[in-house]
């Protein structure tokens, strides 16, 4: 297992270029079976969740090559319907298969994604979408077994905008028969990105980014080559790092748009923040007014994924901040570790209380998800003193070099392998 040791304490300066989204990239990985033509995903980051949904790409049958960032999907010979169960557990998002999975060999079977380290993370919006595009549906035994004379297209009203359901569902309806309406569809920006790239492969697909998403079925896909969107969730994660140690940043390949609700909190906490093209430009002198409240909302409210950076944040700003995590039901696992580290913080339910310290103390941690690992590192390279952050396998699912670009901005950090 790896663990990070850190000495905090030192201001950041110099630039990081923010990878591509890892929640834009899943999406298009269970698209690319959609044709049996060639794919190719540009400045595709390496961290485990893609491998891992590699993995799966591979055991359907496809051939995958990845060099460098550049990642060739060729899935001709994909043959195989079931997604293995070992990697469907390990991959949330292989949830996310399905749609795609039926398209192509008319019936899956996924053994069923347990409830994970943030909350139960159901899968009825999934299901009941499938079923409303005529695929019938077995659950037993663990596993969801799905098949499907043809996919016919319907109006499909989903009880809340969950992006994986609005994914899947348009996956499935891509290649159906007529017209497919998703009514209150995630508006989030990787849907936007997931239209754009079925659309580019010869999809019929509007209203991405809106709450109505319209997908005509077409009978082929062809192959495609494309670039996805950066990561806002990590350029949001670098903003708040320097707001937490101070300094200056500029994170390039960012898009501003995307993290609008961030920008907003930290200018309104006094960070210095401009933004040119696709760079975000950020300063801040130490001082940290109270965030005040924080509530997690679908996009393009505040992202549930900055909750727990937010948090280590609100542990050294000024006055009283209140969070409230309305997506998920256990996102809170960093919490007892940022108290370890000298943060005052009360939960009750899906609220956090936080009251402001002047500053944290380095404390051995250990990370209990993707973000809340995130959270806790930022943490350490802020707090007084030497921390060690544990179990780093859930940050290097969604971040790619995370110790590297820290450290190229001033953070005294490095990774152990013990
Ligand atoms: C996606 O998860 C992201 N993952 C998550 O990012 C992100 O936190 C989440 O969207 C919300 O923005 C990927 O894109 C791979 P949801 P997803 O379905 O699709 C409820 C990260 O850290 N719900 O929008 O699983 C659910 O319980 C990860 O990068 C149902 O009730 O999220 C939750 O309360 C973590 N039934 C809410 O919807 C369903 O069938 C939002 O979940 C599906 C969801």
């Amino acid at each position: 297992m790896d663990k990070f040791i850190i000495e905090g304490g030192r201001q950041l300066a110099g630039e990081v270029e923010i990878q591509s989204a890892k929640n834009a990239v899943l999406p298009l990985l269970a698209a690319s079976i959609l044709t049996d033509e060639r794919v190719i995903i540009h400045k595709c980051p390496r961290i485990m969740d893609v491998l891992n949904m590699i993995q799966i790409l591979n055991e359907l049958g496809c051939r995958t090559d990845f060099d460098g960032e550049t990642l060739i999907i060729d899935s001709a010979d994909a043959a195989n319907h079931e997604i293995p169960s070992a990697l469907a557990k390990e991959l949330r998002s292989s949830v996310f298969m399905l749609g795609s999975v039926i398209a192509r060999f008319g019936r899956a079977r996924i053994a069923y994604p347990g409830g994970c380290d943030i909350g139960l993370r159901p899968v009825d919006l999934h299901l009941k979408g499938l079923k409303s595009l005529n695929v019938n549906i077995a659950e037993e035994g663990g596993y969801i077994n799905c098949n499907c004379g043809k996919l016919i297209g319907a109006d499909i009203l989903l009880d809340c905008p969950s992006v994986g359901a609005t994914e899947n569902i348009i996956l499935a309806a891509v290649k159906g028969e007529g017209r497919t309406l998703i009514r209150n569809a995630a508006k989030e920006p990787e849907i936007c990105d997931l239209q754009s790239f079925l659309n580019k492969m010869g999809a019929k697909i509007s209203g991405a980014g809106t709450s109505t998403v319209s997908i005509e079925g077409v009978r082929r896909l062809h192959g495609v080559e494309y670039t996805p969107i950066p990561d806002r969730i990590e350029a949001g994660t670098f903003l708040i790092a320097v707001a937490m140690c101070g300094g200056e940043a500029e994170i390039c390949r960012a898009a501003a748009d995307n993290i609008a609700a961030l920008i907003h909190k930290l200018r309104e906490i006094s960070c210095k923040i401009t933004v040119k093209n696709d760079k975000i430009y950020i300063k801040n002198g130490g001082t940290r007014r109270s965030l005040r409240m924080i509530e997690t909302m679908p996009y393009p409210g505040f992202p549930t994924d900055l909750q727990a950076p937010v948090t280590a944040l609100a542990c050294i700003s000024e006055g009283s901040t209140v969070i409230v995590e309305n997506l998920f039901e256990t996102r809170y696992k960093h919490v007892p570790e940022l108290i370890r580290m000298g943060a005052d913080i009360t939960v009750r339910g899906r609220a956090a209380f936080v009251r402001g310290v002047p500053r944290l103390h380095g404390a051995d941690v250990v990370a209990g998800d993707l973000r809340g690992g995130a959270a806790l590192t930022l943490a350490a390279i802020s707090a007084e003193g030497m921390s060690s952050v544990t179990d780093l396998s859930h940050i290097d699912r969604g971040y790619s070099g995370f110790e590297y670009k820290l450290a190229s901005l001033g953070a005294k950090i490095r990774r152990i392998r013990v």
